[in-house]
């Protein structure tokens, strides 16, 4: 487990883009839960997730449309997806959303913001962040 400080956007790209480094394919996808209150950061981490994976379209929250998929520039992480669990409800519209069919891809990075929504078909396995909220400009990001 790692915690950091981010002081502002730039720490939080810079973190973002070491935690990126750090991981490396696995035989499904990548699936990452963003766990932390409403402004700790889980969108804006995303974000600068997308910047080092080379994605120039603007990723916006996906909260009314749940998921987003972008294609990245990454050697192996080919696809990004942006998934917005807030107003899901039991993963049975995650399921809806082929789910399944993301998780066998090991090319693909599966970002989830309120994975708790979601926790009956995440598997157990799944990398977890959880972001905190400090102040204005302060944010803390402990990786597990
Ligand atoms: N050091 C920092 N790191 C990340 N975001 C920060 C930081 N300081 C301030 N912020 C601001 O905090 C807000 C976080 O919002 P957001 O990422 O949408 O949160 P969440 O998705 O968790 O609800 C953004 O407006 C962002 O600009
Ligand atoms: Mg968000």
């Amino acid at each position: 487990m790692k915690t950091v400080v981010s002081y502002s956007l730039e720490d939080t790209q810079k973190f973002a883009k070491e935690w990126l480094a750090s991981l490396s394919q696995r035989d499904e996808a990548t699936i990452v839960g963003l766990y932390g209150n409403l402004g700790a950061g889980k969108t804006t981490f995303t974000q600068a997730v997308a910047r080092e994976l080379g994605i120039e379209e603007p990723t916006t929250s996906p909260t009314f449309v749940i998921e987003k998929l972008y294609q990245t520039k990454h050697p192996f992480f080919k696809r990004l997806i942006h998934i917005d669990a807030y107003r899901l409800d039991a993963g049975r519209e995650l399921t809806a959303l082929d789910f399944e069919t993301l998780v066998e891809n090991p090319n693909n990075l599966i970002l989830i913001e309120w994975p708790e929504n979601v926790k009956e078909i995440l598997p157990e396995s799944h990398l977890k962040i959880r972001c905190e909220f400090v102040d204005e400009t302060t944010r803390k990001f402990e990786f597990e």
